[in-house]
Formats: C-alpha cells, structure tokens, sequence
C-alpha cells in the first residue's frame, strides 16, 4: 500500500518542506509549518489519483475573432479607474487589505450600486452575520438596495447556492480566510483550504461568466495572509491601503490581467461610507506654510495619474553616537543613500543629525523620482531655510550626484500648474518636455547647483 503522503506547509509564504522545522527556511517565519495531507484535493500529485484518458482539446490560432473584455461599469468612477474600466465578467479578483481599513465597506457599496443598476449581485459574508451586515448597510443608507446576502463559509454551500436560480452578474466573498471546501481537510485560513477554495471560486468565475471578487486579509508584513498562492490565481489583485490615523484609503492595483496596473483610486471613508476624492492632490498637499524649513511638494505619477504630495524632513541634531533615520512613506534604503550622495558630492553632512522623513497624508510613494524632492526637503531643513511655496520638485538622483531625467515630466508639470504652482526643479534633460510651460521650470544637471540655490536663500549650511 503507498504511504499516505504527508508534507509540511509553510502557512505564510506556502513553501512546502518534508519534515516539521520550527522556522520555515524559505521565508525564515517561526512556527509557521503546519502537518497537511498531500494527496487531497487540490495540489494533490499525480500518482493520488487514477490516471484516466484526457479529453482532446481543439487547439486554435492567435488570429481569429476577439471581442473587448466585456466589462462591467460601476459608475464609482476611482473604483472603475483601479479596474481598468470596470469589473470584467467572468473573471476574479481578490482585493487585499489590512483589517478595518474598510474593504467589507467599499465591496457592500459596489456591490449596492451594481444592484441599484439591475445587475443581480450576491454578497456573501463568511465573519460577519447577516444582522451586522445589515446593521452596515443600513449605516451607509442602501438598505434598499437589493443585494442578495447570506452568511455562509462552505464553499460547496456557496457554489450550490449561486448555481440554482438566476446567474449573478458579481459575487463578493467576504472573505477567503473563512472559507473551506471538503475537499481537502485542512483547517480554514490554511494555505491548503485557501488554495483550493479560491481554486473552486476562480473555476466557477470562468465557467459561468460571473465576476467574483475575493476579500483577503493581509498580515503584518503587509503580505495577503497565507495565500500569496491565490495571487497567481485571480486575474486582478487589488489592495486597499490607508493608515488609521487618516481618513482616506487608496485602492491600488497591483496585478491587472485587463488593465493597468499602479493605477490608483483614492477614497474617503466618512461616517456614511466611502467617498471618493476627485482631487487628490489637494488632500496630500498638506497645510503649507511660507516659514517653515524641511517642506518640498513632489510632483509624482501614480499609475497614469499625476499627484503632488508634500514630503517633510527633519534634521535635527542628534544625542546618539548613531543618530537616527526614521522614514515613513517612503523606502529607507532610498533615504540613506541620498544621504550618502549628499554627504560625499555636495559635502553636506549629516553624521551626527537624526533625520525624520514623512510623506504627508499616509500616502506610500515607490518613485524614484522622488528623490530631488526628498533632497531639497532634507537640505532646506537642515540649513533653515524655507523652499519657496511656489516650486514643485521631480528628479532622479544618481550615485555620482547627477540629476537624471524621469518620464512624464509633461503631465507633472501640467499638473503642478492646475494647483497653482508657478516653478518647478526638474532634471535639465526634461527641459524640452516642459513646452506648455516653459517659463516655469528650471532645469538642474547636479545635485550640487540645488544644495548652492537652496543655501543661498538662507543661513550657509552648517558643516558645508
Ligand atoms: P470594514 O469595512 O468593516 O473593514 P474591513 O472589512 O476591511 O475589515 O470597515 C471598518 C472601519 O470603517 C471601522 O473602523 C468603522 C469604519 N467605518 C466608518 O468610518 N464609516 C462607515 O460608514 C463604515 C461602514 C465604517
Ligand atoms: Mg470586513
């Protein structure tokens, strides 16, 4: 008789291993391996299972008749954006997020206005009962809406609900953690039950045509909890990002089977719900203030859209034999290596002040475009001396100290002009970029010329 199969799986990054370790070496998490059964259900090997003859599948050729992913529109135009135009039918969606950050909120609001437009959308909730998620609906005022609700968690329930009646056009699962399927007998929330409950789900999507979108939770680390594996699945992963102290959230897309992705939908959750922000830029801009040192507004790209956002530095002296770097919002390593450039092209030392960065209203920004901006916010307040109010700052800074073009210099600098700035710092080689608005952009080749022009306005820097 074959020996039943036994294999250990790493509950957070799904590394599978053949003997119990208290630290999985893929990912380095303690107790973090759990006992599985190989050979049920899903993932199962070959030798499991009864080889039986295939079924001949017609092969085709790239050329022939396509259509447009048939799509629908939500009419929630930032949720539209992130999805690239709308849900695509018949295709799944997991959007990610930390608990209380408001994915149940957006979903039971999508999922009301799809309703309200006569689509027939299910919403089943598997943490909450249905009386909470009513006591919600009610909060954001689509008690009316005609929403098909239930709280169930056995995905053979679930799919033999939604298989009966009319076919629904959207089905929001709330959320994969809870779900378990018997086909395999792993605990809910295992990597295990969550792979083949999202695989039943995704299955389901693709035969019938329904969209379905799968709630996830993310873990402290900022991954979706346990099923990285169900990121390869899904045709779009959404996370829905913000921090508690702030009440706007981003919805971002990080993988689009049919759209862009790093597009971004801004929302802000108010006592009745999610609304969305038709003008981000003004949210991220901070109050500003003519007197104060360490404040650089940074024309930024998020997906397609262009956005300014404030970025603050402060440099202060430092007790400590190694002073302090301490970011937020943006990358650490990105911090300490302008710092590095600043310190052995332009001669501005910061060894022995602690240095705090902050990117204004909680946003998380990736470019390294960005780091002109964070660079005249680091010398300005180092030196005390405010940026002009009137100036935007894009660039990239090279290791040997050279400002180095960054794509689409037009639409920061259009943008920058809609909000009222009048001068931007930008990289000399995106000069000829700036033909709409020549008068306002001065063009840099050095970081040094910055360190001069930003010194020059204010007392000399300390220890130039
Ligand atoms: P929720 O959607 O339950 O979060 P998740 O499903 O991601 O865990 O939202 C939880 C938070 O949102 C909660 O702290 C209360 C807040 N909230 C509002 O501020 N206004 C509202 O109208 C609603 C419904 C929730
Ligand atoms: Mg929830």
């Amino acid at each position: 008789m074959a020996k039943r199969a036994i294999s250990y799986v790493c509950q957070s990054c799904g590394a599978v291993s053949a003997k119990w370790q208290g630290r999985c070496e893929s990912c380095g998490e303690w107790n973090s391996i759990q006992e599985e059964r190989a050979d049920s259900g899903v993932g199962a090997g070959p030798a499991s299972t009864k080889r039986s003859r295939g079924r001949v599948v017609p092969l085709t050729s790239f050329a022939g008749e396509t259509r447009e992913a048939p799509r629908i529109v939500t009419g929630v135009g930032e949720l539209d954006r992130v999805t690239g135009g709308g849900f695509v039918k018949g295709s799944a969606l997991l959007v990610g997020g930390d608990p209380g950050i408001g994915k149940s909120t957006l979903l039971t609001q999508a999922s009301a206005v799809l309703a309200q437009q006569g689509h027939h959308t299910v919403y089943i909730s598997g943490e909450e009962a249905v009386g909470q998620v009513r006591l919600r609906a009610e909060r954001l005022g689509l008690r009316e809406a005609p929403v098909a609700l239930a709280a169930e968690t056995s995905v053979e329930d679930i799919l033999a609900t939604l298989e009966e009646g009319q076919k629904p056009a959207l089905v929001i699962l709330d959320s994969i953690q809870t779900l378990w399927t018997d086909q395999v007998d792993s605990p809910p929330g295992t990597v295990t039950q969550v792979r083949a409950s999202a695989q039943a789900l995704v299955r389901f999507a693709k035969r019938t045509g329904t969209t379905v979108v799968i709630v996830g939770h993310v873990t402290k680390d900022g991954q979706i909890a346990g099923p990285r594996v169900v990121e390869h699945m899904v045709d779009g992963v959404l996370y829905f990002e913000g921090d508690g102290a702030h009440q706007y959230r981003i919805l971002r897309a990080v993988k689009n089977r049919f759209g862009p992705t790093d597009e971004i939908g801004v929302f802000e959750m108010s006592d009745t719900g999610l609304r969305e922000v038709k003008n981000p830029s003004a949210l991220f801009l901070g109050e500003r203030s003519a007197t104060s040192p360490g404040a650089a507004v940074f024309a930024g790209i998020e997906g397609t859209r262009p956005l300014l956002v404030e970025i603050q530095a402060l440099v202060a002296p430092s007790p400590l034999g190694t002073p302090r770097r301490a970011v937020i919002g943006w990358d650490n390593a990105r911090l300490s290596m302008i710092l590095a450039v600043l310190e052995a092209r332009c001669g501005v030392r910061f060894a022995q002040h602690d240095v705090y960065l902050n990117v204004a209203g909680g946003l998380r920004i990736n470019e390294p475009a960005a780091d002109l901006a964070v660079a005249a916010a680091l010398i300005s307040s180092l030196s005390g001396a405010p940026l002009p109010l009137e100036n935007v700052y894009f660039g990239e800074i090279s290791l040997s100290g050279a400002i180095r073009p960054v794509a689409h210099a037009q639409s920061r600098l259009k943008e920058a002009q809609k909000l009222g700035f009048s001068a931007a710092v930008v990289p000399e080689a995106n000069l000829k970029d700036a033909n709409g608005t020549p008068q306002m952009a001065r063009g840099l080749g050095e970081l040094a010329e910055l360190v001069a022009s930003v010194a020059s306005s204010g007392q000399t820097l300390a220890n130039a």
